[in-house]
């Protein structure tokens, strides 16, 4: 081939691969991402197991996997620190939820894992968590788990470049998952649950646990 159909095949290459500017490069063995609109069809009729084992490393630099968070129920959020849009809504959502079930919040861990691990190090993910409750863990790690993370959970990401931000967005679904005290996954809460809403189920959902 001749250095100019090289480069004409290279950047029919870019141009195929472009239409969607996807979050991460993607590589040969992973499956290719999936419209928001499909994953949302997927999470609202259940129509695949959501859900799955983790390894990832929290906002304290610790590694922490699914299996250390048996035994309590989790709320599980996916998203980034620099985002202005549905990420401190719900996770001031997350945090009322928390402060008004009062001791039984004991009982619940809140889990934000970001969809952005180049620019939410463990670092940036304490000084973000801190903001909104103590008992919120951040989790960050390799980029190519926490993908994996987020497709079990059937989150829709996917990054943005507006002309008019220099800093590129991430567009997202922002459902808050809820995952019983044995790491099985029970349904979500629609963006903008307020948190007494989150209080009533977490309360229906405490009180089949026995004790
Ligand atoms: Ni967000």
């Amino acid at each position: 081939m001749s250095k100019l159909l090289l480069a004409a095949a290279f950047a029919g290459g870019i141009a195929a691969a472009g239409g969607g500017w996807l979050l991460w490069p993607a590589e040969p063995p992973e499956p290719p991402e999936r419209s928001a609109a499909e994953l949302m069809d997927v999470v609202m009729w259940g129509k695949e197991p959501i859900g799955g084992p983790f390894s990832l490393v929290d906002h304290t630099g610790t590694r922490r996997t699914d299996a250390d968070f048996r035994g309590k129920l989790l709320l599980i959020y996916f998203g980034f620190t620099y985002c202005s849009d549905a990420c401190p809504i719900d996770l001031q959502s997350i945090a009322t939820a928390l402060d008004r079930l009062g001791a039984l919040s004991e009982a619940v861990q809140p889990l934000f894992i970001t969809l952005d691990p180049e620019k939410d190090t463990p670092e940036q993910l304490k000084s973000y968590v801190e903001q909104f409750h103590p008992r919120l863990i951040g989790l960050t790690g390799d980029p190519r788990e926490l993908r994996k993370v987020a497709r079990a959970y059937k989150v829709y990401a996917a990054k943005t470049a507006p002309a008019e931000r220099s800093d590129p967005n991430i567009d997202h679904s922002s459902l808050v998952y809820l995952v019983d005290v044995a790491g099985k996954y029970v349904g979500y809460f629609p963006p903008g649950t307020p948190g007494e809403r989150m209080v009533e189920v977490i309360r229906q959902q405490l009180a089949t646990v026995p004790r």
